[in-house]
């Protein structure tokens, strides 16, 4: 009877699901062990009858994964800490000149940072449009789409090609192309390598956060993460060495954001994921702010304000060195410059060179 139950129960949804999905196979199951779920392909005289009793072999990124969770939690100590800068992008980076001359404020160049490119690879992209960092593509990259789990997967391949390549780097920012630095290298430099805490915003019941929890479908995050757990928050945050590590080490929380959602309105996993993750692991851990500025004066589609080039000048540069991030939901003293502004357009390039030694890269014009 018992067998009879679990027949019903198990197999038959099954049956249907599979059956409808994919005809060609034909699922059953063993009832002597009840474990093991027997795929059959229809043609019998070809293909042998298959047990499933081992996971499939590891893809790329789950390899790459389990390597980069093995690194050294701590750099060297010896060696001056660096801070790796990973962009995440599909075709170019259009903002690289400000981006290299900042880079170049450090004379002594690979002693203190490291640069990391994820591309969409299926897109044309030519290496004049990366400046000097054409030669910073990690390898393993692969297409992202908003509404969907992959630019997570971009970010956690990123982190784990940072890990993996130099066990120097301690602090690890995630940035887009239409970023820009709001501080010298050295300004920049100083504030992130001095904290021990990884910036990432982590807001809890902002408007709408139920449907965004339940994206997946109402008991798809269940139980490991119940609606008090879930958090929200910018894609773009600081991690820590330790953290790097932690979110590359994660199956368990990632096995739940890594599903499609059924409604695409509510689904922005990216800004889920990291928030959610990082609050249920380690919340001492974290500042729980963004340090990269954005404008959500007019919301366009989802997507913040993009500066028009006669919108870039002085008068901007200072008002963002001036903001001061939101912390949470609120508490605590802190009042960290933001290091980061975005978005700013391909077009706003030549403005920001005009005042990018003067002013953008110059401490001394501080506010
Ligand atoms: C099924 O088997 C027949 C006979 O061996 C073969 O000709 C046919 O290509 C097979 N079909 C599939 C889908 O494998
Ligand atoms: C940055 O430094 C490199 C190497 O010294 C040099 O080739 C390049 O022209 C510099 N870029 C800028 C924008 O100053
Ligand atoms: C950056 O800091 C180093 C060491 O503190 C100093 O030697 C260098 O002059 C600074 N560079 C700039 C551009 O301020
Ligand atoms: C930096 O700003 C100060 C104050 O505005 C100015 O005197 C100095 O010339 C600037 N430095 C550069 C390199 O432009």
């Amino acid at each position: 009877m018992l067998a009879l139950y679990f027949i019903l129960l198990v197999c038959v949804p099954l049956a249907i699901v599979m059956t409808f999905t994919a005809p060609r196979l034909a699922i059953t199951v063993a009832v002597t062990q009840p474990a093991f779920l027997v795929i059959q392909n229809s043609n019998k005289t070809l293909t042998p009858r298959q047990v499933i009793t081992s996971p499939p072999p590891l893809d790329h990124d789950e390899l790459l994964l389990r390597q980069a969770s093995k690194v050294g939690p701590n750099p060297p100590p010896k060696s001056p800490k660096k801070l790796a800068f990973m962009f995440l992008t599909t075709t170019s980076l259009p903002l690289a000149p400000i981006w290299e001359l900042f880079f170049n404020q450090t004379s002594d160049h690979k002693l203190l940072y490291n640069v990391y490119i994820h591309v969409d690879p299926t897109q044309k992209h030519e290496p004049g449009l990366f400046g000097m960092f054409h030669n910073r593509i990690i390898p393993s990259s692969k297409p992202a789409y908003r509404h969907t789990p992959t630019l997570i997967s971009a970010a956690r391949r990123l982190l784990a090609h940072a890990l993996l390549d130099d066990p120097s780097n301690y602090m690890f920012i995630l940035l887009s192309p239409s970023c820009i630095p709001l501080h010298s290298f050295n300004f920049t430099y100083k504030s992130l390598v001095s904290s021990t805490k990884s910036f990432v915003e982590i807001l809890k019941d902002e408007p709408g956060w139920y449907d965004r929890w339940a994206a997946r479908g109402r008991y798809t995050m269940l139980p490991e993460v119940r609606p008090e757990d879930f958090r929200i928050g910018s894609q773009f945050w600081t991690f820590t060495r330790a953290h790097a590590r932690m979110v590359v080490s994660d199956v368990k929380i990632w096995s739940k954001f890594n599903k499609p959602c059924v409604r695409k309105d509510t689904c922005y996993p990216e800004e889920h994921y990291f928030p959610t993750l990082l609050h249920m692991r380690d919340p001492q851990g974290c500042v729980y702010a963004t340090l990269t500025h954005v404008d959500w004066r007019s919301v366009n589609d989802c997507h913040p304000w993009t500066y028009k080039p006669l919108e870039v000048g002085v008068g901007l540069i200072q008002k963002l060195r001036s903001a001061r991030p939101r912390y949470g939901n609120g508490g605590g003293t802190r009042k960290d410059p933001f290091l980061f502004a975005r978005k700013f357009s391909p077009a706003g390039i030549s403005p920001l060179m005009n005042i990018a030694r003067n002013v953008i890269l110059n401490d001394s014009t501080l506010v």
